[in-house]
């Protein structure tokens, strides 16, 4: 059976051959890409089954390397690798979110080599992960369901980590605002479209907003983040179940083939893209990316 190609993308020749060694003995093969534009090329060639890139780099950098993939609809996790520290990673990650790239952790340099063989493992059995089965029609929804995914998969990387319970509150603090961020957005787009199922679906919609609220609040007054893996699970699964069923439901009422109120549509998404700046301007992140 052949082995899962990781695609390593760094500038920096000693970091790319360590992260290399460290991913044959997980059980990868490995392509080393020293440039974005050769990262391009190997993907032209090669479908990787993962890929782990650094953020600045020369020719071009990662957040440009993430809109290309994205744009070439590739649904690959990605870890991010960066020695700026966390709050950049953090910045970048959020940005990609929104661009619907799927990332699905970070990595601070310089890390332990225990540090980068957990994030290496947890890269090969993505769980929860989009798949062009699951789109919805319209480009900003399933960018915002790509987004939720990478984010669980980051929560599950906060286990064990350095002040768990802090390092995990924040990222729930992130999926409970993006939750709230897409359902509104989602909810609006569906009462512009006349969609018969909106009630039924705010409901859901509010249910699993309120789950996530109880598994954030037993979090914070425990101090315990042993519930972590329960709440993934859950989400995760909702998640599949929710986009595969009810928000697929609405994908032909969306449909402008469909739908003969076109200019209505196009209204739409440009307001939804609005929203998105919104969020990330919200966020406190869009201006946090020069190093
Ligand atoms: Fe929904
Ligand atoms: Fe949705």
């Amino acid at each position: 059976m052949s082995k899962p190609l990781l695609m390593i993308v760094d500038d920096e020749p000693d970091i790319a051959e360590l992260v290399s060694v460290v991913a044959g003995q997980v059980g990868y093969d490995v392509r080393i890409a020293s440039t974005a534009i050769e990262a391009q090329n190997i993907c032209r060639e090669s479908t990787p089954s993962a890929i782990i890139t650094d953020i600045v780099m020369p020719d071009m950098d990662a957040n440009e390397l993430l809109q290309w993939l994205v744009e070439q609809g590739s649904a690959v996790p990605i870890l991010l690798m960066s020695g700026y520290g966390q709050r950049y990673l953090s910045s970048a990650e959020t940005l990609g979110w929104a661009r619907g790239a799927p990332i699905v952790g970070s990595i601070e340099k310089p890390f332990s080599l225990t540090e980068l063989e957990q994030h290496l493992r947890h890269l090969l059995s993505p769980e929860y992960v989009w798949s062009e089965d699951m789109s919805v029609g319209v480009d900003v929804l399933d960018a915002d369901h790509k987004a939720l995914f990478s984010i669980l998969h980051h929560l599950r990387s906060d286990l064990g980590k350095k002040d768990e319970v802090e390092v995990i509150g924040k990222t729930l603090t992130n999926l409970h605002d993006y939750t709230g961020y897409h359902f509104t957005l989602e909810e609006e787009l569906m009462e512009a479209c006349g969609y018969p199922g909106l009630h039924a679906h705010r409901k859901a919609h509010r249910k699993i907003s309120e789950k996530i609220e109880g598994y954030m609040n037993t979090i914070s007054s425990s101090g315990d983040a042993s519930i972590t893996n329960e709440l993934i699970d859950y989400v995760g699964s909702w998640l599949h179940v929710h986009i595969g069923g009810m928000d697929k439901a609405y994908e032909s009422w969306m449909s402008a083939r469909q739908n003969p109120d076109i200019e209505a549509l196009q209204t739409m998404h440009s307001n939804a893209v609005n929203v998105s700046k919104r969020f990330l301007l919200n966020s406190g992140n869009a201006n946090d990316l020069a190093p």
